[in-house]
């Protein structure tokens, strides 16, 4: 498993998990010192156990040396960052750096397997280098991943589908023995080719993104005409076609892949000299819905933020995951810093990695409710479970004005209103006070 990040620990150590002997690489020494220790540098649930014990019966190690672990492999994954580059495409740097470094090391019976996010055309490319580097024709299979982070674990063990890309019937063939302890409860194997899995997992992750950017926008026009989004949301979601899922208002998507991979279809398709003006409306409405708790909370200052004691629950992108990678919260922190504003934060998990970038500019706080303490108003921006349900009361003695901002409609605005909070959310309908 080359790269050792959220996705490549994860699949590495559940195929670890499923009896396979696993060694993960990762070119950050720091990284594979930690996982050596048994420390585990990502923020997953249940994956420290998992690597803890597949470590123990020998399945699972770790090393920066490809040369230790690719000669004889049955499969090598290329598991590494694809981050966006300067002009929104995907950065393919450390891919072909991976391949590049494999390379010398593989045998004619290893199948090469990409399952970073790459752009459609990119593992043909990886088998036209392999090639070129070689002189033989190398097995490429493109193997999309779809896990979530926050419950990468589930995800990986239990898919709803495993995709496949090959030219080639026995690759294909091959990934599917890998797979077939997770797919025992019929859950299909798709097999394919490379472009149509390349391009299966950019499709999936742009639909995701466009429900998300459709029930923002909707939310947003809900509090302008007096509708209500939850009531809207009940409306349309038992319509089968609709459904509920994914269909929940917020601050905009954030994370290591929605926005990135949006951007990098776009940057495609104009490389074919196509527009996709839907997902370009899709990036534009995210980037803005990132901005609408400041614009809230600006508005409720009269845009007198300098000196306002201000607390963020959530810094994560979601809940159950460290990643802070193009985190909403992060952008509403840094219009606040920019007015002046003292930003009082908490997350569960996330702290130390914003903490990393914003050093003394934050007041840090182990507890939400230390974070509002004192606050003249409190924005919530990641749907953490233990924000759902504060004690109210305890809550407005500890605030300066109880005054709430919440971006992940956790609460009731009728009940909050009767509790005495100056209450909104987003697309919510509020009784007035
Ligand atoms: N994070 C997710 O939820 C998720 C879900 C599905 C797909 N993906 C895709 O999977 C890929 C990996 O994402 P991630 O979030 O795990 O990234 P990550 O940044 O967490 O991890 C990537 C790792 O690769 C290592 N690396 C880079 N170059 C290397 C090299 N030449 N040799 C060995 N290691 C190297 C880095 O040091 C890093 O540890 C991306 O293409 C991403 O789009 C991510």
């Amino acid at each position: 498993m080359i790269g050792t990040g959220y996705v490549g620990l994860v699949t590495g150590t559940c195929f670890a998990d499923s009896g396979n002997d696993v060694v993960c690489v990762d070119i950050d020494q720091k990284k594979v010192e930690r996982l050596k220790q048994g420390d585990i540098p990502i923020y997953e649930p249940g994956l420290s156990e998992m690597v803890t014990r597949n470590v123990a019966h020998g399945r699972l190690k770790f090393t920066t040396q490809v040369a230790e672990c690719v000669p004889g492999a049955n499969c090598v994954f290329l598991a590494v960052g694809t981050p966006q580059g300067e002009d929104g495409s995907a950065d393919l740097k450390y891919l072909f750096a991976a391949a590049d470094s494999i390379a010398p090391h593989l045998s004619t019976q290893t199948v090469v397997v990409i399952k970073s996010t790459v752009p459609v055309g990119t593992n043909r490319k990886v088998a036209n280098r392999l090639k070129e580097l070689l002189g033989r024709d190398v097995d490429v299979a493109s193997n999309p991943e779809f896990l979530k982070e926050g419950c990468a674990i589930d995800d990986f063990t239990k898919p709803d589908r495993v995709v496949v890309g090959s030219d080639r019937p026995e690759p294909a063939d091959l990934l599917q023995e890998l797979y077939k302890p997770f797919l025992r409860t019929e859950k299909p194997y798709l097999a394919m080719g490379l472009e149509s899995a390349e391009m299966t997992k950019y499709v999936a992750n742009c639909l995701l993104a466009t429900k998300i950017s459709f029930i923002n926008e909707m939310a947003n026009l809900c509090e302008r005409v007096g509708a209500d989004i939850n009531d809207v949301r009940r409306g349309i979601g038992h319509d089968q076609r609709i459904g509920f899922a994914f269909l929940f208002p917020g601050v905009g998507y954030g994370g290591s892949c929605f926005p990135k991979d949006v951007r990098a279809l776009f940057s495609v398709a104009r490389e074919k000299g196509m527009k996709l003006n839907m997902l370009e409306a899709v990036d534009n409405v995210n980037n803005q819905q990132k901005n609408v708790l400041f614009s809230k909370i600006s508005e409720h200052f009269g845009g007198k933020l300098k000196g306002k004691k201000i607390a963020v629950w959530g810094l994560a992108f979601k809940p159950k995951t460290d990643d802070i990678r193009e985190a909403p919260a992060l952008v509403l922190i840094d219009q606040l810093l920019a007015e002046g504003a003292q930003v009082h934060v908490n997350d569960p998990v996330a702290i130390e990695n914003v903490e990393a970038i914003y050093g003394t500019k934050l007041t840090y706080h182990d507890h939400h409710y230390d974070a509002a303490t004192g606050a003249d108003c409190l924005a919530i921006v990641t749907e953490w479970n233990e924000y759902r349900t504060p004690d109210f009361d305890y809550l407005k003695l500890k605030m300066k004005s109880p005054t709430i901002f919440d971006g992940r409609n956790l609460y009731n605005p009728v009940k909050m209103t009767k509790a005495g909070f100056n209450y909104s959310g987003i697309g919510l309908l509020v009784p007035k006070s």
